[in-house]
């Protein structure tokens, strides 16, 4: 979690970190700060709170400075409060610093310095940071940070400034990413692109275990341990800075729902053959031999991408013969795992620095499986842990709640299926109807955004009732959880995702007149049985907001409300009813009058365990 932003050339650094911080809110937004160099002194302003208290904090400051450091926080040790935040500072106020991640062993680091006579002031692990560097340094800050790395047992980005040692930014990281910007007699740096996507698109992602050392022209990379340099490529970027703007929405989460045409659209592109109704994925070339003849295929992730790996599960098994299973990825690695020769594990995420999906992929290698990644961020760790991979090329998505990244993971996944299937015993037809009706998503979405405004109503009548239940089955019921823990994460509404049979089993004792649930019912094959499910509701006088295909008059019969989505194939279905939960999720917490891209207790990428 969390944000650092850092930038060092001939612009006032003020303005630029303000303006990275403010792009990198969503991953915290706790507390927020700069440290800004002058050339003399270092000036370090912190609060708790949003970017936007920082700003009035700093407008009543005269800082001017061409280097500086910033970051926005998402707790985990200590309370969110102004000496909390970052960066941190030894006793004399000479190095500053910067931190996303976890000093596992920070206490007894504080204990041994404290015994040497310095005292602390916070109540975060980070702050320990400062006073090891402070402690081993002699002149030469690229030796005092390695020393201090080398004791410290956990997980870190950090940038580094020293009061005299001015003209040099000091990075590092283990676990937790931090990225460098190469401008033009300026460089940047930060946790993710977003934040200097305005300046430049040339980057160069540091690997874990690895220091940089970036002054105005030049930057180095070496490894902690032995200072060994290190020669790294640049890579290019394709994400525009407008992209990661409102243009006219009032939120992220309503703009990205609303850019899911796009971004279905984008991750097809180039990536069809229509002739031999076969996808083409360049991404997966290094390992298709050995993926074209596996047998077991393990799809891991988690919230959002945990239920596209699981309506991916379900369209594995419809298009190939792999045998297929999903796993959270925060509890992969605590099971016992048994992979057959040629097992693939394939992780999902957005972000591409998920911890527990880092961590589920690294013990998944240790256990011989082959690795494969479908991840939005270009360069991220996940991207560059696996043996291959597609990436999604949804563009930045900000709002914390995931919404088009996801639908362009079920559509990612339906090409990786359709490939491998198309290899094994999936007919021409059954290809060619695929990628037809692929073809067709991007304009069945934009149809589906025409409601809005009858969601929105839906959304109006029903977002006082406090406790939802969303049901589905087969490709549907991951929408069921999905749709749950959209409208949960962002309304604090609470709401459970059932499978549908699963109602007699229990949750049935639920239903009342006060409790509103989301029926997923698209003319599938399990069309009958939901309708029976919704009778059962109907019976005990919930009331019913239905999902269904357009023109099913039987679903009107009985539903309270009808939310019509256009006719595709049963596996597609779910790119398609995700939707409007989506739409409902966002109304309910507008009305509510939530922060819907920054709710509470939440960060977009969630880089600790
Ligand atoms: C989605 O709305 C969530 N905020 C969250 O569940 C998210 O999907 C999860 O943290 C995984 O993130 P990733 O896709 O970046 O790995
Ligand atoms: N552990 C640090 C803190 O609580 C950094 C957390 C983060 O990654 O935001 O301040």
């Amino acid at each position: 979690m969390c944000g650092i932003v850092c930038y060092i050339g001939s612009k006032e650094a003020t303005p630029i970190l303000i303006e990275g911080l403010k792009r990198l809110e969503y991953r915290g937004y706790d507390s927020a700060g700069i440290a800004v160099h002058d050339g003399k002194n270092v000036h370090l302003v912190k609060t708790k709170g949003r970017i936007s208290d920082l700003e009035i904090k700093i407008s009543n400051l005269q800082i001017r400075g061409n280097m500086g450091i910033g970051h926005t926080r998402w707790a985990t040790h200590g309370e969110p409060t102004d000496i909390n935040a970052h960066p941190h500072t030894d006793e004399d106020g000479n190095v500053f610093v910067v931190h996303n991640g976890i000093i596992e062993n920070y206490s007894i680091l504080k204990r041994r310095l404290e015994k040497e006579g310095i005292r602390f002031r916070t109540d975060t692990d980070t702050e320990v940071l400062a006073h090891l560097i402070s402690y081993y340094f002699d002149g030469d800050l690229i030796e005092a940070v390695r020393r201090a790395l080398a004791d410290v047992e956990g997980t870190f980005g950090i940038a580094v400034i020293h009061r005299e040692s001015p003209g040099r930014i000091i990075l590092a990281r283990r676990g937790s990413p931090i990225v460098i910007g190469i401008g033009n007699g300026e460089h940047f740096a930060a946790s993710d692109v977003n934040a200097m996507i305005r300046y430049t698109a040339n980057v160069v992602p540091l690997e874990d275990n690895e220091l940089a050392v970036v002054t105005r022209d030049d930057f180095n990379i070496m490894t902690i341990q032995a200072a060994k340099i290190v020669n790294r490529s640049i890579t290019t970027v394709d994400w525009k800075a407008e992209e990661a703007e409102l243009n006219g929405f009032p939120h992220y989460m309503l703009k990205e729902i609303y850019e899911q045409p796009e971004a279905v659209n984008n991750a097809m592109r180039g990536r069809i053959d229509p002739a031999e109704a076969v996808p083409k994925l360049g991404g997966i070339e290094p390992v298709w031999d050995d993926l074209k003849r596996c047998k077991n295929f393990i799809i891991v992730g988690c919230g959002t991408s945990y239920h596209a790996g699981y309506v991916g599960r379900y369209i594995f098994e419809r298009l190939t013969d792999l045998d297929v299973d999903v796993e959270l990825a925060s509890e992969f690695r605590y099971r016992k795992l048994n992979f057959p020769s040629n097992t693939f594990v394939l992780a999902l995420s957005q972000s591409g620095e998920t911890a527990d999906t880092l961590a589920a992929i690294r013990e998944a290698r240790r256990k011989g499986a082959k690795l494969l990644g479908i991840v939005n961020v270009v360069g991220s760790s996940i991207a560059r842990e696996t043996d291959a991979g597609v990436y999604n090329h949804a563009g930045p998505e900000i709002g914390v709640a995931s919404t088009k990244n996801f639908t362009s993971q079920l559509v990612v996944l339906t090409l990786l299926a359709l490939l491998i299937g198309r290899h094994h015993n999936l007919s021409y037809t059954e290809g060619a109807e695929a990628i037809r009706e692929l073809k067709a998503l991007p304009g069945k979405i934009k149809e589906m955004l025409f409601q809005a405004n009858h969601i929105q109503a839906i959304a109006e009548k029903y977002y006082r009732c406090n406790n939802w239940l969303f049901i589905g089955r087969k490709f549907n019921y991951p929408i069921a959880l999905e749709g749950a823990l959209k409208l949960k994460e962002v309304s604090y509404i609470h709401a459970e995702g059932y499978a549908a049979g699963e109602m007699k089993h229990g949750p049935i004792a639920l239903i009342n007149p006060e409790m509103p649930t989301v029926a997923i019912v698209p003319q599938d094959d399990m069309h009958e049985k939901m309708i029976n499910n919704i009778q059962e509701i109907k019976s005990r006088k919930g009331p019913v907001i239905a999902i269904s295909t357009l023109g099913d008059r039987e679903v009107k019969k009985i539903a309270d409300d009808v939310i019509e989505i256009p006719r595709t194939l049963d596996y597609l279905y779910p790119i398609l009813t995700v939707i409007p939960c989506q739409l409902l999720a966002y109304y309910c917490a507008v009305l509510l009058g939530r922060d819907v891209d920054k709710p509470r207790n939440l960060a977009k990428s969630v880089t600790v365990e």
